[in-house]
């Protein structure tokens, strides 16, 4: 993981635990997924995420790659999200915030999809039906918590939809 992007996520995790901002430290991904996610995103210059939370993940996404531009859905612009991303201004310039569902696709061209969203079956289902026209060839699309007890909807949108791909981290990854 780049030092810069450690660094936002160690300033990200202070500010919040001054903040009291207690479901913001519970509701982002993990430091390791996070890492491997980036792994993914190499080289990846338009990505797209569902589910933006306290946007700690789409201000590394985009930290993590100076060419790079994020998209992140979520129809609920969550407390503190303005200050995590002052932490991180130049990045944050990069990012498109949309308030709505991750279902409302738009663009195309996008080279990695990170779902991380409802956590249930059919509203995922619907995500992937809706952003697969608009994924570039060769996509990478990282299902988050996959494997989690409380998510069963993810795997079971994974496996209603038929994607073969592997397990990485917390993580389903699908190759399109
Ligand atoms: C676990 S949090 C996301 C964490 C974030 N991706 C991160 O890594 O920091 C889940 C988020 O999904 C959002 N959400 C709920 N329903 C959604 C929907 N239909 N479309 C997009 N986001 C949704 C919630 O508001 C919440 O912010």
């Amino acid at each position: 993981m780049p030092l810069r992007v450690r660094w936002f996520l160690w300033r990200a995790r202070r500010l919040a635990r001054r903040l009291d901002h207690a479901w913001g430290l519970e509701a982002a991904t993990r430091r390791g997924d996070v890492a491997e996610l980036l792994r993914l995103a190499r080289g990846r210059r338009h990505v797209v995420e569902l589910g933006t939370g306290p946007g700690w993940t789409t201000i590394a996404l985009a930290l993590a790659d100076p060419e790079r531009r994020v998209t992140t859905f979520d129809p609920v612009v969550h407390d503190h999200r303005d200050a995590y991303a002052a932490l991180a201004s130049d990045a944050a310039a990069r990012i498109e915030w949309v308030t709505a569902p991750g279902v409302d696709a738009r663009g195309d061209g996008v080279e990695l999809l990170f779902v991380d969203s409802t956590h249930e079956r059919e509203p995922t289902v619907a995500e992937f039906q809706a952003w697969r026209p608009r994924l570039a060839p060769g996509a990478v699309v990282a299902f988050h918590d996959y494997d989690h007890p409380e998510f069963p909807g993810v795997r079971a949108a994974v496996e209603a939809l038929g994607l073969a791909g592997e397990l990485r981290g917390g993580m389903w990854i699908t190759h399109v």
